[in-house]
């Protein structure tokens, strides 16, 4: 434990003062506590009487938001925690119980103790120092009596079922599904199918926590978290888009946008949701904020009924503010699909290197793997040169001849001995050893920078790999026509319409790109033509969320 862990300990243990509650993991951690001056907790209390988190702010600076990212702790700021109490008292204003699935240092938990004085109040995390600080929280503010602590993952909670209302509030934490255990991944698709629900894979732990949610409550209890929005678009998101509309009762959906920061260290979109369990609700009301001033009340936005959300497949679409396609102008996914190109894996494996040398070229297309490279080509690839070669072998490796095949057999032991063939994305492939390449896109594109993305036309027939995007014709277009509408994005592309996420990193998703407004093809030489400079951008197709 380094020194400023020990003195958030010290502080932490001086101020719960009566151990005898501590679980083992607790008093673990409190071993390392030193004596406090008498002046400093007395200082600390008062602050925090006062309505500052100053431990969880603490523990905020002393783990880098890497180390927190690890078990998606990202403390929630006061507003959204305000605005989300302050809904769930309106709602229902004598719960029996208040439950923070991940408490934290237990900022809904504080608000909660305050709005429900009847209340009882249930923690249940993970970190033993979170719970730590939790419970100082806890005695500075006289709840601890009324506070039970659960050192358990909440998909192991256990919950009495009663009589009388729970309510499930918190912001449950953002890990990607690549972190997620096999175990995990298992008790997640078994248990939404015991639901019935289907369930895919690549969730991450926060949708794992709106289904053991939907486990736990009865009907009549209520709820509301705080998460990244992209499950109301993504697929593996369609399983809380199903609970909400069925069980899960979902009443409310309000959007944050990423410039409000609803996470401290991450410039990413929020959603809060608010559910009444049981509830199979005719409409669900949907809005957007721009800023956390606006967030409450929590009743406000647009309703949308029943049967539109359970036909959508995104919901994202509710809440967007829709620019209607000028005269003469159309989506550009009419004209193209946008493809991401393949994940490799495990790039030191399959981006050449020594070990596939005796691998016949064929099987080692020339591959943009950097974004660099595409920036670095201006307006058109029209060289290799620079350009890395992808092992990309096909599923069925009878297509070799004899010696072809001992060099293949060869580079795969070696891929084997440095563990490709373990990976998620190696074991979920038709072939572990095959990465399968999309086919050449004629238009390759960036699409996650500080910068608006770079279309670049691909005259070497290049393959990409994920940190591209291609554009393929739905229909076969000529040159001219795949000329011109480079040059229109080329000029015409900005940010707006992509995510931005942490450090001002824009995103677009190949959905994203198709909403880009380009003028039709038939329009598109004439347009050029009479505007020889970029005017405003036509991208405002408000796409994202
Ligand atoms: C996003 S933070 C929220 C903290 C607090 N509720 C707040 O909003 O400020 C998520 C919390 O969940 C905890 N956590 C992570 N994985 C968990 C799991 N499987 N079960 C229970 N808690 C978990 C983390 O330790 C972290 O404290």
């Amino acid at each position: 434990m380094n020194a400023g862990e020990r003195r958030l300990v010290s502080f932490a243990a001086a101020l719960v003062g009566d151990a005898a509650k501590l679980s083992v993991a607790e008093i673990k951690l409190t071993a390392h506590a030193r004596p406090v001056d008498s002046h400093l907790i007395a200082h600390a209390r008062a602050e925090i009487l006062a309505g500052k988190d100053l431990l969880g702010t603490e523990f905020c600076s002393l783990r880098s938001a890497k180390q927190r990212r690890q078990r998606g702790a990202t403390y929630t700021p006061s507003p959204i925690v305000d605005a989300m109490v302050v809904w769930a008292h309106a709602e229902i204003p004598t719960p029996a119980r208040v439950l923070d699935p991940g408490a934290g240092s237990g900022r809904f938990l504080v608000a909660a103790a305050r709005r429900f004085p009847d209340a009882e109040l249930i923690a249940v995390d993970v970190d033993p120092l979170a719970t730590l600080m939790l419970r100082a929280n806890a005695t500075v503010h006289g709840f601890a009596d009324r506070l039970s602590v659960h050192l358990v993952d909440y998909r192991q909670f256990t919950l009495p079922a009663i009589t009388r209302p729970t309510l499930f509030i918190g912001n449950p934490p953002y890990v990607r599904h690549h972190n997620i255990g096999e175990q995990w991944k298992t008790w997640f698709s078994d248990t939404a199918s015991r639901l019935g629900f289907t369930a895919s894979k690549l969730a991450g732990l926060h949708i794992h926590f709106f289904l053991k949610t939907r486990e736990l409550a009865q009907p009549g209890d209520y709820g509301a978290f705080i998460t990244a929005a992209e499950w109301l678009d993504v697929n593996y998101g369609s399983l809380v888009r199903r609970m909400l509309a069925d069980g899960l009762g979902g009443t409310a959906v309000h959007i944050i946008d990423p410039k409000a920061q609803p996470f401290a260290d991450a410039l990413t979109t929020g959603a809060i949701t608010c559910f009444r369990v049981g509830n199979q609700p005719s409409e669900i009301t949907m809005r957007s904020v721009s800023s956390l001033g606006d967030l409450a009340p929590l009743g406000r936005g647009r309703t949308v009924a029943r049967h539109e959300l359970a036909t959508a497949p995104k919901w994202s679409v509710f809440v967007r503010e829709r620019t209607h396609a000028p005269a003469g102008f159309i989506e550009l996914g009419e004209l193209f699909r946008v493809h991401r190109g393949q994940v490799t894996g495990g790039n030191d494996v399959w981006i050449d290197n020594d070990a596939a040398r005796d691998i016949p070229k064929q099987y080692k297309p020339f591959t943009v793997t950097r974004a660099r490279e595409l920036l670095a080509a201006g307006a058109e690839l029209t060289s290799n040169k620079g350009l890395h070669r992808v092992i990309d072998l096909p599923a069925d490796l009878d297509a070799f001849d004899v010696d072809e095949r001992k060099a293949v057999q060869r580079f795969l032991a070696w891929a084997k001995r440095h563990g490709a063939h373990e990976g998620y994305i190696a074991t979920h492939r038709r072939a572990w050893w095959s990465v399968g390449l999309r086919a050449p896109a004629p238009i390759l594109c960036t699409y996650m920078a500080r910068r608006p993305p770079a279309f670049v036309r691909n005259q070497v027939k290049a393959r990409h790999i994920n940190i591209a995007h291609g554009l393929y014709p739905r229909e076969p277009l000529s040159d001219a026509a795949l000329a011109a509408v480079l040059v229109y994005l080329r000029r015409h592309m900005s940010t707006t319409g992509g995510r931005t996420y942490a450090g001002g990193l824009v995103k677009f998703e190949p959905k994203e790109l198709e909403r880009i407004l380009i003028p039709r093809l038939e329009d598109i030489h004439g347009y050029l033509a009479q505007n020889e400079t970029a005017p405003a951008a036509l991208d405002g197709s408000g796409a994202g969320i």
